[in-house]
């Protein structure tokens, strides 16, 4: 967990925030062991702005992992950081079972799953195919 905590807080040095001056760092820590990191993208039209989680997230399914373990978010600020509704319902994709580390530079946590932020999620299951004919199964 520290490893993953650190890992948030390195990525967070990357980001790219002219804007907001908001830096946020993630890291995804999938099933294989592999970490992927991710920080915020921002972009001059704004919406077109891509936070850490889903950066993390795509790092990892273009790199062919699509079952994880944890997701360490790090973020300056008097609280730690709470992830977008974006960011829950695209995490949500790969598994509610997701496990949340919010943490803030100072080392203020919160521990949580990401069914807790996302409850009632519309997920793959909502649809026909369900998670495992679309390759999501991790078992
Ligand atoms: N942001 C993230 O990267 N992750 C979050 O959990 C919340 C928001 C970014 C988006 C934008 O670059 C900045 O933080 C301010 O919203």
């Amino acid at each position: 967990m520290e490893i993953l905590i650190q890992a948030a807080t390195e990525a967070r040095e990357k980001a790219y925030a002219p804007y907001s001056r908001y830096k946020v760092g993630a890291a995804l820590l999938g099933r294989s062991g592999k970490i992927y990191t991710g920080c915020n993208v921002e972009n001059a039209s704004y919406g077109a702005t891509i936070c850490a989680e889903r950066a993390a997230c795509v790092k990892a399914v273009s790199e062919g992992e699509k079952a994880f373990h944890m997701l360490a978010v790090v973020v300056d600020g008097d609280r730690p950081g709470s992830p977008c509704g974006i960011c829950r319902q695209f995490l949500a994709e790969f598994g509610l079972d997701l496990r949340l580390i919010l943490a803030n530079v100072d080392g203020k946590r919160i521990e949580c799953s990401l069914q807790d932020y996302l409850p009632g999620a519309f997920t793959p299951d909502n649809l026909n195919e369900g998670r495992d004919s679309i390759g999501l199964s991790t078992s």
